[in-house]
């Protein structure tokens, strides 16, 4: 019997502080003209000292898990799409698993920057698809502003925080992942990148004084390399799954900058009003913007059951895809058990667990010690 792989779930977390055109104008030499012309932003959300990657994915999965009405225990993969992992390892993803208490998942982080949640979503879905999962939790995470040099205008204008997540479930109805195309020219690497703080350059004070963990990108080069491939990607993915544009209600692009959007509405000779931007609110928030948007529709009442959404992406690597959906979700299942025992809660009882494992741990070590069993003679 065929299997889909549904969205039955969706939540975002955005930092609370707003950070405006005009207040970044006091600090670097731009002006909101420039900005709203070239962009389309007019805001972006920076997180607070307190939040990280990981804290605003295990927000926006608590939510996605509540409007599921699935159990974070029930939950078997969890997937964090990110280009601002909090390590470089453990991955992201594991904490995230830790904090909501998905114990009986496996968990790891995608890299392929701002396309990662289209890549993500792909990974997910077959899983589901070949029935080798039951669900997963995908998450497209970022705190950006943690890697921008606020005193370069030319990128630091761009970019914004937040995370948005989707649960999929297996299903034997049609409709959810439809169909994905995902694509990579890596000799465009250099084109946009954090040059240091890996391997090839790790972190030293040359590195540090030079300003290399900052992201640097040819601004030009990216916008030529968007504009191309965006409806290329558009309409490959429907020529996969056999349909037509205008068969599609909806497209949900990565949210970069409005111009690009515009230019790919104009090769795919669509109205602007058949894609979703919220660009002006938060900027380019990378792996995050694709959920975000999502649940920005599905609330502005633009998404319906049975509506067929094109959500594509462009990004570091270089990256770019798209993925057809078939939207199958009503509203957010009412009255899951867990859901109304709060997600305080939730996350109380994970978090009790994780210090009880890390004890459990400690007290291990110290009746053990470093003599104990290693299975080393
Ligand atoms: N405020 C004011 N002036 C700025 C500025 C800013 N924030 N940033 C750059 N400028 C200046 C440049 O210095 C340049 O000045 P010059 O002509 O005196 O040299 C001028 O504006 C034009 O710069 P240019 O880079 O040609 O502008 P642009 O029209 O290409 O717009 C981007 C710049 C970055 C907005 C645009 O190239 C872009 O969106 N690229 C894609 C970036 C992206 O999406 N990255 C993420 C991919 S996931």
């Amino acid at each position: 019997m065929a299997r889909y792989a549904h969205i039955t779930g969706w939540g975002m977390s955005l930092p609370a502080r707003v950070l405006t055109n005009q207040e970044l104008a006091r600090t670097v030499d731009t002006s909101d003209e420039w900005i709203v012309e070239r962009t389309g932003i007019r805001e972006r959300r920076v997180a607070s000292s307190s939040q990280t990657t990981a804290s605003l994915a295990t927000d926006a999965a608590l939510k996605a898990l509540a409007a599921a009405g699935l159990s974070p225990r029930q939950v078997q993969l969890v997937i964090v799409a990110t280009s601002t992992p909090e390590h470089i390892f453990p991955a992201t993803a594991c904490l995230v698993q830790d904090r909501i208490g998905a114990v009986s998942a496996g968990a790891f982080d995608l890299s392929a920057a701002c396309t990662g949640f289209v890549y993500a979503l792909s990974v997910a879905s077959q899983l589901i698809q070949t029935g080798a999962y039951q669900n997963a939790v995908v998450i497209g995470a970022e705190t950006l502003s943690r890697i921008i040099n606020w005193k370069d205008r030319s990128t630091c204008v761009l970019f914004g925080d937040g995370a948005g997540a989707l649960v999929l479930q297996a299903s034997s109805r049609p409709g959810g992942v439809l169909a994905f195309s995902i694509h990579s020219d890596g000799s465009g690497g250099d084109a946009l990148s954090l040059p240091a703080g890996g391997s090839r350059l790790p972190a030293s004070h040359e590195t540090v004084e030079q300003g290399l963990h900052y992201v640097s990108m040819n601004g030009r080069e990216v916008y030529r390399f968007a504009t191309r491939v965006m409806a290329a990607a558009t309409r490959e993915v429907l020529a996969k799954a056999g349909y037509v544009l205008s068969e599609v209600d909806l497209i949900i692009p990565h949210q970069a900058n409005q111009r690009i959007i515009e230019a790919a509405a104009k090769q795919l000779r669509l109205s602007m009003d058949r894609f979703f931007v919220n660009v002006d609110r938060y900027g380019n928030t990378s792996t995050a913007s694709i959920p975000i948007a999502i649940c920005e529709a599905f609330a502005a009442g633009r998404l319906h059951v049975g509506d067929r959404v094109v959500l594509v992406g462009f990004g570091a690597g270089l990256t770019w895809g798209a993925a057809l959906l078939q939207w199958v979700a009503h509203a957010p299942v009412p009255a899951a058990r867990w859901r109304l025992s709060g997600l305080f809660i939730v996350r109380a009882i994970a978090w009790l667990r994780s210090m009880l494992r890390r004890l459990s741990r400690r007290v291990e070590a110290f009746f053990f010690g470093e003599r104990g069993d290693t299975g080393h003679q």
